[in-house]
């Protein structure tokens, strides 16, 4: 049985096998059909953080395929007052098909899966949110950004950062990340995906100079400057992300055509400039509905091999 809570466990075949689930599921859903992939499945969607797009599109993906999406808050759940979470996955998953979780720390996934019996997929922790990245990829293929593309990544280094460097040496592209001193990506995380990389040819550059990033870059991408959980520390973020917003000026010096992508939400003129952003809104808007097109692939997918 396997688990998606990080792209590293994933092969560059496997991914791309995925990619191509993903663009016939679409492919299907766009002509009015939805095959029952998962018929009378139940996934389990615990979140411990907010959400919009993850919650709609797992629970719009698995009706899709015929199956029903249980939306487990953990506010609701005993989980909120104290039950273990290796017991909370022994209960659940007992009774569901598939689980989703979104939530902080990327051990209490790992946990989760330890003891569970059926396939837990990551909907973000604080370290990665691969969903997010698989429905990324496929944007780029779509707009036909994903031949010997050069990714710049700018702002913070957080999960969505640690997700492109998952996915970049994986697949073996170039990826530029530019964040401010004091927040760079994870230092374990970082000697992972160059060892990915020596394998899959990519190119990681890692700096703090965000123009130096995106020159000629192909694709350009950037996050909030505080994710959930850092609400604290907004002001201070703010004031250390001076010159990293993704405006005009900025989006000059990549290629031209290059496109734009954001996993949402977006903060005008914090991370993106309302003009960028709107320049860019097709590619944005098909980026958040790939979401509900790559996670129904993941979920068939493991669902696939669940005796693998
Ligand atoms: N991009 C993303 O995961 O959005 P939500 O936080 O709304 O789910
Ligand atoms: N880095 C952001 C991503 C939101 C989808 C966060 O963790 O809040």
């Amino acid at each position: 049985m396997r688990h998606f809570l990080t792209l590293k466990d994933y092969s560059k075949e496997e991914i791309l096998e995925i990619i191509d689930l993903a663009i016939k599921i679409k492919k299907q859903a766009k002509k009015g059909k939805f095959k029952p992939y998962l018929e009378n499945q139940t996934l389990g969607m615990i979140f411990e953080k907010s959400s919009t797009r993850t919650r709609v599109s797992f629970e719009v993906g698995i009706h899709q395929l015929g199956g029903k999406g249980l939306f487990l808050s953990s506010n609701d759940l005993q989980l909120g007052r104290g039950e273990p979470m290796k017991d909370t996955a022994r209960v659940i998953s007992r009774m569901v098909d598939m689980v989703m979780i979104r939530t902080f720390a990327q051990s209490t996934l790992e946990e989760f899966a330890a003891y569970s019996r059926v396939p837990v997929i990551s909907g973000l922790s604080d370290s990665y949110h691969p969903v997010q990245l698989m429905a990324d990829y496929l944007t780029m293929v779509e707009y036909k950004k994903d031949q010997n593309p050069i990714v710049a990544y700018v702002g913070d280094g957080n999960n969505m950062t640690h997700s492109w460097l998952m996915m970049a040496s994986k697949l073996g592209f170039e990826l530029r990340v530019a964040t401010p001193k004091g927040y760079e990506v994870d230092a374990t995380i970082l000697a992972e995906a160059l060892a990915f990389a020596k394998e899959s040819g990519a190119v990681i550059k890692i700096g703090n100079d965000p123009k130096e990033a995106i020159a000629g870059a192909t694709v350009v991408t950037t996050d909030t400057w505080v994710s959930m959980g850092q609400e604290a520390e907004k002001a201070k973020r703010i004031a250390d992300f001076q010159g990293f917003m993704v405006d005009d000026a900025m989006m000059d010096l990549a290629e031209k055509d290059a496109m734009f992508l954001h996993c949402l939400p977006a903060y005008r003129d914090y991370e993106v400039s309302e003009s960028v952003f709107e320049a860019h809104a097709d590619e944005i808007f098909d980026e958040a509905e790939n979401r509900l097109h790559a996670q129904k692939a993941v979920m068939v997918w493991l669902d696939r091999h669940r005796n693998s």
